[in-house]
């Protein structure tokens, strides 16, 4: 920051020798009363400063008797000095030269008949006491507006107040000239206050703060307040240091300072001490704020994550404020993938985005930035998360490409080897386009950027987990079984050697020879699938979950029922069932049957079975043997008949040799274990 201070500013020559008069004085008459005849100059802390020092101020000689009395720079009238002078005072003219000049003019031109005409502040002490020496007749005007009209005077004479601007002392003067009347025009305006004035104007053009030092009740301070007003607007007007706000200043880089005729430099001093100190703490302060912005802006570099303010949308662009001398921007490919998206849509002012900078100048002054980046980390944290939790992952086959398949996920799209679509082979993957899927990551290497997603590891998951169940089940089901338990159960699945039946989470086997106690070629004579059977468990295997079952142990055994209700020599009616080449068999009761031999058929000698019987035919039997060992039972229709009587005849041949005949020559072998 740079201060300006005006060469010119403070004391002009008149004060200045106004002061060092009372100084003087001071110094010359202690022992005297010291006065000025009203304020030494327009600056209260100087007047303090003389008032500690005995010098007081009074208004008129009223009040006071003897003393000493200095007149100040502005001067006085005729009248009052003579008054002065007629009272028993030492009286010190401290009248600034420049004005004694104009008092004396004015008397002059008064004395030859002029119309004194003063530019200027009526109430000004400088004007009353010019106006003293023309008998107090002159007209006073401040504004161009305020000229009279000069036609009634012949003669005039202007002079000037020595601190109003030229543009007044222009303007009025220029007025009064239009008059066309002998006028004397005396530009009494002072050399300092026009240096002064013109060189607070030139360095008012070019500081950012322009300061005037000076009394607020100062004439010629206002009006260099005004002028430098009018070419640099942040002007302020202080009295002391202590009017100084370092916070008006704070924010300018060159600072001018003037300061009014009747500022002391040692306030000028001050002022400046005071700004230089706070400037230079200042400056200490802004150097640490701006390490401590740059050090902020070292986290502005590529690959850097900031998050911004959205200030505005468009359409393709987000603008945002990230905390940098630039501003962000998000390009809609660096938002979304869906480029069909709308980000004016998604997207509103004062919405918090986090992004990374791609480009810290995009050329047009932007930091370029991109979600999509922070999208695909966090997406890809996630995963690395899901890979170690073994999180389940569902999504949606999105397409099929050499070797596998893409998923969608909720967070990024992953591969999946066709091989780990399913444990089954899938010749088509094109067809699996759009198809939901759940799985598992199992596989995340970041550094060969490698992700597989599996669904095949889950369905095996799966699938172990059922078997698992069902063996467990199966298990529980199996180890509440004995042997011996009745069990109802379901024909599943007919084999040619037995049958399977559902009872429970195991099936049970029923041997062929197990369903009936009759003669069975194939199981499905006796069951057809989904009969339900009642069974009996014959055998448990637990360790293989084997069950053997039999049917026809529930029902009675025939043989023994048999045996309960018949014996040798019982008569019984059957039922003729079969025939064969020696004789017929005969169902006895259900599942029983027995032999009737050619030759127990009748007395008679048969030649063909059929002679004699016929299948389905009833016949009266006699039970002549059983076998329990073998269960065969013979049967004769001929002991059932009555005994017949025959006569044999004289050539007729009985026997084929000589001897005796037995049951064992006529039914060969097949009686021969039978019971008699
Ligand atoms: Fe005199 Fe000029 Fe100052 S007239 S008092 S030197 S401003």
């Amino acid at each position: 920051m740079e201060i300006i201070l005006a060469k010119t500013a403070g004391y002009c020559f008149g004060v200045n020798n106004a002061i060092e008069a009372v100084e003087q004085a001071i110094k010359e008459y202690q022992s005297i009363h010291i006065y000025t005849l009203g304020p030494i100059i327009h600056n209260q802390q100087v007047i303090e400063q003389l008032s500690q020092k005995g010098v007081n101020s009074i208004d008129n000689f009223d009040d006071i008797d003897d003393g000493v009395i200095i007149i100040r720079s502005h001067g006085v009238g005729m009248e009052i000095l003579n008054e002065a002078a007629s009272l028993n005072l030492k009286v010190i003219n401290a009248t600034c030269p420049y004005v004694k000049s104009i008092q004396l003019k004015v008397k002059e031109y008064y004395e030859k008949g002029y119309q004194i005409i003063i530019i200027g502040s009526e109430n000004h002490p400088e004007v009353k006491g010019i106006n003293g020496w023309c008998n107090n007749r002159a007209l006073v005007i401040n504004h161009k507006n305020s000229v009279p009209n000069m036609k009634k005077y012949d003669k005039i004479c202007v002079v000037a107040q020595t601190t109003i601007t030229k543009e007044l002392f222009h303007e009025v003067t220029e007025e009064i000239k239009k008059a066309d009347n002998d006028a004397v025009v005396f530009n009494t305006i002072c050399n300092a206050t026009k240096e002064r004035q013109k060189e607070t104007e030139d360095i008012a053009k070019i500081v950012d703060l322009m300061i005037i030092v000076g009394g607020y009740h100062s004439s010629n301070t206002q009006k260099l307040l005004t002028i430098s007003k009018k070419y640099c607007t942040n002007t302020m007007h202080i009295e002391t240091k202590k009017d100084l706000d370092i916070f008006n200043y704070k924010p300018y880089r060159r600072i001018g300072i003037s300061a009014g005729a009747s500022t002391p430099h040692w306030i000028i001093k001050e002022v400046i001490d005071k700004m230089e100190k706070e400037i230079k703490e200042r400056e200490i302060d802004e150097m640490n704020i701006k390490e401590d912005y740059e050090d902020s802006f070292k986290s502005f570099k590529n690959g850097n994550t900031v998050t911004g303010k959205v200030i505005s949308v468009t359409k393709e662009e987000i603008y945002l404020n990230i905390g940098y001398k630039a501003d962000g921007i998000i390009k809609k490919q660096n938002y979304t993938n869906d480029l069909l998206l709308d980000l004016i849509d998604i997207v509103k002012p004062d919405d918090e985005i986090e992004a990374v900078i791609t480009n810290l100048n995009d050329g047009s002054g932007y930091v370029e930035l991109s979600k999509l980046k922070i999208d695909q980390r966090n997406a890809r944290q996630a995963l690395e998360n899901a890979y170690h939790e073994g999180a389940i992952l569902e999504g949606v086959i999105t397409k099929a490409i050499k070797g596998g398949l893409l998923v969608k996920l909720d967070v990024a799209e992953v591969f999946m080897p066709a091989s780990h679509y399913h444990y089954k082979f899938i010749k088509d993957l094109e067809q699996l386009v759009g198809e939901k899927v759940k799985g598992r990551i199992i596989e995340f290497d970041n550094q060969k950027n490698k992700i597989i997603f599996s669904q095949k590891v889950l369905l095996e998951e799966e699938r172990q987990m059922k078997k698992n169940q069902v063996e467990k089940e199966k298990n529980d089901f199996i180890h509440n079984l004995k042997e011996g338990q009745k069990l109802v159960g379901k024909v599943k699945t007919i084999m040619k050697y037995g049958v399977f039946a559902e009872i429970g989470p195991v099936d049970g086997f029923i041997h062929i020879s197990d369903l009936s106690w009759n003669k069975v070629k194939h199981p499905s004579e006796v069951v057809k699938e989904g009969d339900r059977i009642e069974t009996l468990i014959t055998s448990i295997d637990k360790e293989n979950h084997k069950v053997k079952l039999s049917m026809k142990i529930l029902t009675e055994n025939p043989w023994t029922a048999f045996r309960k209700k018949y014996d040798v020599k019982d008569k019984v009616k059957v039922q003729i069932t079969k025939i064969v080449s020696f004789g017929a068999f005969a169902q006895i009761i259900p599942q029983i049957e027995g032999l009737i031999h050619i030759s127990e058929l009748s007395h008679d000698k048969v030649d063909k079975v059929e002679d004699v019987v016929k299948v389905g035919d009833e016949v009266e039997t006699i039970i002549i043997g059983i076998n329990n060992e073998n269960q065969k039972i013979s049967l004769s229709i001929k002991e059932a008949l009555p005994p017949v009587v025959r006569e044999i005849e004289a050539n007729t041949t009985v026997y084929k040799e000589e001897g005796t005949a037995t049951l064992g020559d006529l039914f060969g072998d097949m009686l021969k274990d039978i019971e008699k």
